[in-house]
C-alpha cells in the first residue's frame, strides 16, 4: 500500500482551505456566508497593469519559459529596488540582493529550504502567519514559539527569549504590520531585532506584504532601512495587497545576498520563475500605479470604522491596530475562539478566522479581515447587531 510521507503528519490542512471548505459546504446548502476570513481583496487590480499583462501576454517571445534570468527579471528588479528607494528610503542592489517570487508565501518556504538545517531550531513569533510553521517542519527543523500579547503591543520579548534557545536558532519568522494581531512595529523595535539577530547569526524572514496597510500616522516600515539589517534579514514582499493582486502571484524577497542567493537556488531547482507578462505588468504597477495605494487605504479606513463602531455598540472597548486590513479582536463573555467562531457562524452566518489556528497565543481572539465589498460588510455588522446585540 502507498503512504504519504511521514513529514506531512505534522502538517495541519491549512486554515484558510479548511475555512473555505466550510463555506463552500454552507453555500451549497442553501446558507448566504458572508467570509471576514481570508484577506483577499475584492477591488479589481488597476486597469493599467491588466492592460500591460493583456498586451505582453499577445507577445509570443512571452509564452518561453522566463528563465533567462535566474533571479526574476532584470528590468522588475531595478524597478523594485527603485521603489525601496523612493518610498522606504532602504538601499537595495537589484542584481545581488533582489530575487521576484510566486507571491511571498513561497518565500517562506524556500527560506527555510535555503537557510534552516534538519534539527534546527526556528524562532517563529505566536500568534504567527499558519504559512510559517509547515515551512520550517518542511525543512526538518522545530518551531520556537515567541509569545506576543497584548501587553506588548503584540511585539516578541526579545529578552525574554532564552540565550539557549537563541543561541540554538538558526533562523527568525516575523511580520510588522502583523498578521494576525495588526499590530505595527517601530524603528526602534526593529534595530534591536537587528542586534539580536546579528549578536546569535539567526537570519531573519521578516515578511511585510502589509508594509502600506497603515493608518492612524504609521510610517510604513521596510526593516532594510535598518542600519546593519542587511547583514541578517531577507524581506519578503508582494503585489497582492499593494495592487489588489493576490491572484496574479507575484512577489519578491530582497536583502541579504546570501539569502538570496541561497534561495535562488532552491528556487530554480523547484520551479520555473513568473510568467514574463506577470513581470512586465509589475513594472507597470511599480510605474504609474503608486498613487492607487492610497484609494486602497481610504477603503480600508472606511471599513474599519464601520467595524471597530459596530464592535464597541455590542459592549467591546476595542481600538482598532494600526496596520492591516485585520481587526484582532478579543472574543466575548470568555469564550474560546472557536466557540465564538462557530456562534458568529451559526447565530449571523459569518465566518471569522478563529485565533487559536495561529497559535497558542491566539487564543480568546478572532480575526476580522476587512476585504468584503462595502455592502457585505454592511450586512455582516447587522448581522452581528442581531445576534449579539
Ligand atoms: C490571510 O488571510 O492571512 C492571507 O491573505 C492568506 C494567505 O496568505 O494564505
Amino acid at each position: 500500500m502507498i503512504r504519504k510521507a511521514a513529514r506531512l503528519e505534522k502538517i495541519p490542512p491549512y486554515l484558510f482551505m479548511e475555512l473555505r471548505n466550510k463555506i463552500n459546504k454552507a453555500r451549497a446548502a442553501g446558507v448566504d456566508v458572508i467570509s471576514l476570513a481570508i484577506g483577499d481583496p475584492v477591488e479589481p487590480t488597476p486597469a493599467p497593469i491588466v492592460e500591460e499583462l493583456a498586451r505582453t501576454a499577445r507577445d509570443p517571445e512571452n509564452h518561453r519559459y522566463p528563465t533567462d534570468e535566474e533571479k526574476g527579471m532584470a528590468a522588475l528588479r531595478q524597478e523594485l529596488c527603485r521603489w525601496y528607494a523612493r518610498r522606504y528610503k532602504a538601499t537595495v542592489d537589484p542584481e545581488a540582493e533582489t530575487l521576484v517570487l510566486i507571491g511571498s508565501k513561497e518565500g517562506c518556504h524556500h527560506f527555510a529550504l535555503a537557510m534552516v538545517n534538519p534539527g534546527d531550531t526556528v524562532l517563529v513569533t505566536d500568534p504567527g502567519y499558519p504559512g510559517y510553521k509547515p515551512s520550517i517542519w518542511f525543512a526538518g527543523a522545530e518551531p520556537y514559539a515567541v509569545p506576543m500579547t497584548a501587553e506588548n503591543g503584540f511585539l516578541p520579548d526579545l529578552r525574554g527569549i532564552p540565550s539557549d534557545v537563541a543561541r540554538k536558532a538558526s533562523a527568525f519568522y516575523l511580520n510588522y504590520p502583523n498578521n494576525p494581531t495588526g499590530a505595527v512595529a517601530n524603528r526602534k523595535f526593529l534595530a534591536e531585532l537587528v542586534e539580536f539577530a546579528k549578536s546569535y547569526d539567526i537570519a531573519l524572514c521578516y515578511d511585510n506584504p502589509y508594509i502600506d496597510v497603515v493608518f492612524d500616522g504609521a510610517e510604513p516600515l521596510s526593516i532594510l532601512s535598518i542600519p546593519g539589517a542587511s547583514d541578517v534579514a531577507v524581506e519578503l514582499n508582494s503585489f497582492s495587497k499593494w495592487f489588489n493582486m493576490t491572484g496574479w502571484r507575484l512577489g519578491m524577497a530582497m536583502g541579504n545576498r546570501t539569502i538570496i542567493a541561497a534561495m535562488s537556488q532552491v528556487k530554480s531547482n523547484t520551479d520555473s520563475g513568473v510568467f514574463n507578462a506577470i513581470q512586465y505588468a509589475g513594472i507597470k504597477a511599480l510605474r504609474e500605479c503608486g498613487a492607487t495605494i492610497g484609494d486602497m487605504l481610504q477603503v480600508y479606513a472606511r471599513r474599519r470604522r464601520k467595524v471597530v463602531d459596530t464592535l464597541n455598540a455590542l459592549g467591546w472597548k476595542y481600538t482598532p491596530p494600526q496596520g492591516t486590513f485585520y481587526l484582532w479582536v478579543p472574543t466575548l463573555g470568555g469564550k474560546s475562539s472557536a466557540e465564538f467562531a462557530a456562534e458568529l457562524f451559526e447565530k449571523a452566518h459569518i465566518v471569522v478566522a478563529p485565533g487559536s489556528a495561529y497559535g497558542r497565543f491566539g487564543e480568546g481572539y478572532v480575526r476580522f479581515s476587512l476585504t468584503v465589498p462595502d455592502h457585505r460588510l454592511d450586512q455582516a455588522m447587522e448581522r452581528l447587531r442581531n445576534a449579539l446585540g
